[in-house]
This record gives structure tokens, sequence and C-alpha cells, in this order.
């Protein structure tokens, strides 16, 4: 699949009652990259991942997913894309009453038909990749809240899936805790070759995880772009994103 699209919008329209969301929406993105969403809170950026995960429907266009067109695939075909995802939310919802091994076996016990020790073999991989594998037999109340994104990473990497969705997620972690997670993203992806798409307000940091950076404004993508040319892109959408994230440049260099 390496260079074809694995998810592909087109001409995408969202509305909640009178108020537009997504309108005409394209946006294509190529197998093994990562696509990087800004834009400002409440563009609907997290509508838009919700769409390709089949969580939502548009109101018109298409949403193709793994080739498969989600309005009018069977079921079947649908939970057989979906079972390629990882998904990583803002809240990571580790489950409190299972240890940090049993919440990162759980894909792996719901989903495939391993054996108990090759589930131990993919769960202790994932924890060890993320470098949590100590503490997997501790209750999520017991680590630290950057053990904890760590642990839903492996969480979501458990089943080695070919496409990882990621809301914002590094939300209520410092900056040095956000790094290291993002550092873990860079080296799990060059291990495992999936597609990820982010969503992130951690600009501009997370260029550096971006193959390409779209902006959703004003109910429309712009770009994709490189990283390099969106920084420098005279589309009045993106400039105007790229100057009002100035700020922050300056804050997380001196917090660095
Ligand atoms: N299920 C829903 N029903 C009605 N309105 C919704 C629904 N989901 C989202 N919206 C509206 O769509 C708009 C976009 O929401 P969305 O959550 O996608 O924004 P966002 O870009 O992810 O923002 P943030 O950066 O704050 O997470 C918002 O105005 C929101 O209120
Ligand atoms: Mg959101």
């Amino acid at each position: 699949m390496a260079g074809e699209y694995v998810i592909e919008l087109e001409r995408v329209d969202k509305s909640f009652g009178d108020q537009v969301v997504l309108e005409g929406v394209n946006l294509s993105i190529k197998s093994g990259t990562t696509l990087v969403i800004v834009g400002a809170s409440g563009q609907g950026k997290s509508v838009l991942l919700k769409h390709m995960l089949g969580l939502m429907r548009p109101d018109r266009g298409v949403v193709r997913v793994l080739g498969c067109d989600l309005a009018t695939c069977s079921r079947k075909e649908l939970n057989e894309v979906r079972r390629q995802f990882g998904v990583l939310f803002q809240n990571v919802a580790l489950f409190d009453s299972m240890t940090v091994f049993d919440n990162v076996a759980l894909p792996l016990r719901e989903r495939t038909g391993l054996s108990e020790s090759a589930i131990r073999t993919q769960v202790m991989d994932k924890l060890k990749l993320m470098g949590v594998d100590s503490a997997a037999q501790k209750f999520p109340a017991q680590i630290s809240g950057g053990m904890q994104k760590r642990v839903g990473l492996a969480r979501a990497l458990v089943i080695d899936p070919q496409i990882v969705f990621f809301d914002e997620p590094t939300t209520g972690l410092d900056v040095h805790k956000s790094n290291e997670i993002y550092r873990l993203f860079y080296r799990a992806q060059a291990e495992l070759g999936y597609t990820a798409v982010i969503v992130s307000h951690d600009v501009p940091k997370i260029f550096k995880l971006a193959d390409e950076v779209a902006l959703l404004a004003d109910r429309q993508i712009q770009g994709p772009l490189s990283p390099e040319e969106f920084q420098v892109s005279t589309n009045r959408h993106i400039s105007s994103f790229v100057e009002s994230t100035m700020g922050s440049i300056y804050t997380s260099e001196l917090e660095e």
C-alpha cells in the first residue's frame, strides 16, 4: 500500500442544525505518512476525525478508508476496516480496575483469537517500546499522568494498526512530558510504519513529527503542506494561523 491513499475525503459536508461545521472538505492521506491537523478550538477537528473513524456520517460527500466507502460498505467490511485502527483520544480512559498489562491486552483479547502467551509477548513488546514495561502489574492510579499516556499509546498500538488517530494526545502534560510522548510516537512509527493522523494544538512542536500539516478553518481544509511550506505559506488562513501561534513558538523555546 506504500504511496497509496489510505484515507480520502471528497466534498464532505457536515452540519449540526444550522451550524455548518464542514463544507466541501477534500483531504487525502498517504500510507505511512503523518498528517497533523491544526486549527482553532471549535473548528471541527474532532468532528473531522470522527468521520474518518466512521463514528459520524457526512451529510454529503464520500469518506473512503482503506479502500472502503464508509457510507456504503457492509457492516462486516466496516468492522474489518475498524480493526486496523489504533485510537488515542484526549482522555486516555484506561480502566481503573485493570492492571496496565490487562488494559493493553484488552484489544487483543477482544479482537483476536491469540493465545495468552502470544498476547503476553505482544503486550510486553509494546510496553517496552513505550518504556513502561516495569509498570505492567500496576493499576492506572498508581502511575503518573505521563506514564498513563504511554500506556494509552501502547494500547493504541498493540494490535499493530495500519492507521492511528490521535486527538490531542498530550493534553494535561507539561512541555517536557509532551516532548517525550512525541519522541515515542516518532520511534514507534519508524518501527511499526503506520499512517498517523494527529490533531494537536502543540504548534510548532508537533511539526517535527509531521510529513504534512493541514489547517481546518472556516469549514474547510487548507493544505496539506509540508511543515516548512506551511510556516511560510501566503494562504491567508494559514498565514494568519501561523502568526497567531507565534506566541507559543517563543514560549515553547523558553520552556525548553
Ligand atoms: N454531536 C454533536 N452535536 C452537535 N454539535 C456538535 C457535535 N459535535 C461537535 N459539534 C459542534 O461542532 C463544532 C466543532 O466541534 P469539534 O469538537 O470538532 O471542534 P474541535 O476543532 O475539535 O475543537 P477543540 O480544539 O476545542 O477540540 C463545535 O461547535 C461543536 O459544538
Ligand atoms: Mg477537538
